[in-house]
């Protein structure tokens, strides 16, 4: 059992771990030391010059709230360089210019708020410090009217409803604070076009040659059927995107794989036997599941891997999912030869290439 002990003429305390007999400083015994740091208790109170001096208590006020309009300023030109810069699709400069001035808009807006707050609190709002000890909960009567009456004597210190200006500005200031925020929802969704359409359409058409993609916004060569052996893989573009407006909006919804099975191993119903030639498909390379390029070729299974979350695709089977996440089968582009023998689109594709969620709008 434990013991404890003091030790004689000393502020330490010895205690036992364990009880080993008479002698308690034997053996397991620890020793506590007294603390030896001193509670310094608060400092005198010094009063700030804004205490002393009301000429600058007035300043400070008039400090206070020309930031929260510096504050509302920033907000409402936040507003206006979203009106006046709009983004100009596949232009870099016109996209610099409306993120400076509408990130530098907000910027203001935030910083201006924030020091203003801390100047206010610094500069005007009481400074005495004090003690508040913890009750028990909930509180009675008589501690809710204390707390009201600590409120009253909080706003009467922070001088929130006698310094009219400051408390307005303040208000503004947080009101306009949010609009930025509110006039970036409008980028999420194209006003003067159907976003549903610009997404069901691909530059794919009738007699449209099937060309390398070089990167970027490189467009390789025509692709002639005979070039294309049992077991290649081409990543392929329309040999037209370069007159795209937006050349990479259109890449990302029109590039395609270039798959040549051996043509015993394609599984075609017979409506789609026309798609192929000679053993070459043409599959969609963005993923059905969320939209990551489809680009894992195992040559010998015939299956198709999406890097992301590991959905795999059947070419031999018209695209199958056979596992992963993904919910249909990657769109095929039929396919066909014009007379020189290049490879050349029949259609655009005859389903929203893309995630599934497609599948909703039917
Ligand atoms: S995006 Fe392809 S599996 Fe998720």
């Amino acid at each position: 059992m434990a013991e404890e002990a003091k030790s004689s003429g000393g502020d330490s305390a010895v205690v036992a771990a364990q009880s080993h007999g008479p002698d308690l400083s034997s053996a397991g015994a620890a020793v506590i030391s007294s603390d030896a740091v001193q509670n310094p208790g608060l400092p005198p109170h010094r009063k700030r010059v804004t205490e002393l001096d009301p000429k600058k208590e007035k300043s400070a006020e008039r400090a206070v709230y020309s930031l929260f309009y510096l504050s509302i300023v920033g907000s409402l030109g936040s507003v206006l360089a979203y009106m006046f810069f709009p983004i100009e699709t596949g232009d870099p400069a016109a996209i610099r210019l409306h993120t400076i001035f509408v990130g530098s808009g907000m910027a203001l807006a935030l910083l201006a708020l924030g020091i203003g707050a801390v100047h206010w609190g610094k500069s005007l709002m009481s400074d005495v410090e004090a003690i508040d000890l913890r009750h028990p909960t909930p509180s009675d009567e008589e501690t809710r009217e204390t707390a009201a009456e600590v409120f009253a004597v909080a706003d009467e210190e922070s001088g929130f409803s006698r310094r009219t200006l400051v408390r307005n500005s303040l208000l503004g200031a947080l009101i306009a604070f949010p609009l930025p925020g509110i006039t970036l929802l409008r980028s999420l969704a194209p006003q003067d076009i159907d976003p549903v359409e610009v997404l069901r359409h691909t530059m794919w058409d009738k007699g449209i040659r099937l060309a390398r993609d070089n990167g970027g916004h490189k467009v390789g060569e025509a692709i002639r059927a005979a070039d294309v052996t049992v077991g290649s893989v081409f990543h392929v573009v329309p040999e037209n995107l370069g007159t795209a407006k937006d050349v990479l909006n259109e890449k990302a919804k029109a590039i395609v794989l270039l798959i040549r099975l051996d043509e015993k191993d394609l599984k075609e119903r017979p409506e789609r036997k026309d798609w192929s030639y000679n053993g070459i498909v043409a599959y969609s390379k963005v993923c059905t599941h969320v939209g990551c390029p489809v680009a894992l070729n195992e040559q010998h299974t015939h299956h198709l891997l999406c890097p992301c979350h590991q959905s795999q695709f059947d070419v031999a089977d018209e695209a199958k999912v056979i596992f992963g996440p993904a919910k249909r089968p990657l769109p095929q582009l039929p396919i066909t030869v014009d007379a020189d023998g290049y490879l050349i689109a029949r259609s655009d594709f005859t389903e929203p290439v893309g995630p599934s969620y497609w599948e909703r709008l039917k």
